[in-house]
């Protein structure tokens, strides 16, 4: 199989493997895991940030965040496509009491007018006020689109001059940085806290982290815990996550080289995508999902339906020969 479905499937390498067999572990929960500990130092460094937490997922990352930058009755700005709006079976309404305030977007990036048009802070005990502006860096549903640093600025400023917080759902931040030759600092400088996946491109089996500052990331952690997130010998998957950020990063360019490839490959033949794709998320039209993603299957591909457009990530599992054959399956299939 051939599995376009997410970049989430990508499995450990051997050489990952053998990184998390030969990892110091402790008890993270007593804040005694050194290969934990390094990931932790190490992620925060990435983005200039005084300190990180290491989280089980991606969806606890944002929950983390959002808990503690608000207080339950607070309203929070995001895109209406937004994966914590989207995806996360409304776990901050469920568990932080938060309120959305979704905004329409365009290629999933939300705009610093849009932000500001929305705020509340009218002392008035009809409105929830609002306190946290979440932004998602690259877009899962806008074809993985990327903000730009001057645009992360952008919403930082307004957000600084009404007191709000910036968080980023950096799930896939390092494909933006590298898509845009970007130092991840120049993402991290803009935000009070991001997050990021090593489970996604990077190819780690499981981990998120959360950077912020001190006091922030303090609570962060105790709010982990509380989730049932606090991971006990967790240095084996920390460990994986240190060879990801030392090995992977780089690789990112080979991923959005196979989408750019896959898209090019399939619009000369005469199929028409529906968003740009800069990065390694693509979204392809196509007559009737339901009826494509079960041919596209029973030939080999895998990929995810989504009405009359089906999506495809490319990711470190699949090469140039498997690209290859997913464009001939598709061409045979679907044309
Ligand atoms: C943009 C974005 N944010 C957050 C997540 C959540 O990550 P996890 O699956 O680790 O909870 C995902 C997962 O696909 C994602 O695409």
């Amino acid at each position: 199989m051939i599995d376009l479905r997410s970049d989430t499937v990508t499995r450990p390498s051997p050489a990952m493997r053998e990184a998390m067999a030969a990892a110091e572990v402790g008890d993270d929960v007593y804040g005694e895991d050194p290969t934990v500990n390094r990931l932790e130092a190490r992620s925060a460094a990435l983005f200039g940030k005084e300190a990180a937490v290491f989280l089980p997922t991606g969806t606890m990352a944002n929950l983390a965040a959002f808990l503690s930058q608000t207080r339950p009755g607070d309203s929070v700005i995001l895109s209406e496509e937004s994966h914590p709006f989207h995806y996360e079976a409304g776990n901050m309404a469920m568990f932080a009491g938060l309120m959305p305030i979704t905004v329409p977007d365009l290629l999933g990036k939300i705009t610093p007018a849009q932000v500001a048009e929305k705020i509340n802070l009218i002392d008035d005990p009809h409105y929830s006020h609002t306190t946290l502006v979440s932004i998602e860096n690259t877009t899962n549903r806008g074809g993985g689109a990327c903000y730009t640093p001057e645009e992360t600025a952008a919403i930082a400023a307004v957000c600084r001059s009404h007191g709000l917080k910036l968080h980023c759902d950096g799930a896939r931040i390092f494909n933006a940085a590298v898509a845009l030759d970007v130092d991840p600092v120049d993402y991290g400088r803009h935000c009070d806290t991001l997050s990021f996946c090593l489970s996604k491109g990077l190819g780690a089996p499981a981990g998120s982290l959360l950077v912020g500052d001190r006091e922030t990331v303090h609570r962060a952690r105790r709010f982990r815990k509380m989730l049932g997130g606090g991971m006990r010998q967790a240095g084996i998957l920390a460990a994986a996550g240190l060879y990801a950020l030392d090995h992977h990063i780089q690789e990112l360019h080979e991923d959005h080289r196979r989408a750019r490839t896959f898209r090019e490959a399939l619009e000369a033949a005469g199929f028409t995508f529906c968003l740009p794709s800069p990065t390694n998320i693509l979204y392809l039209y196509v007559q009737n999902g339901l009826e494509a993603v079960a041919a596209l299957a029973d030939a080999g591909v895998l990929m995810l339906e989504h009405g009359p457009i089906l999506r495809a990530v490319l990711h470190r599992d699949i090469d140039d020969n498997a690209l290859d054959q997913a464009v001939d399956i598709c061409k045979r299939v679907l044309g």
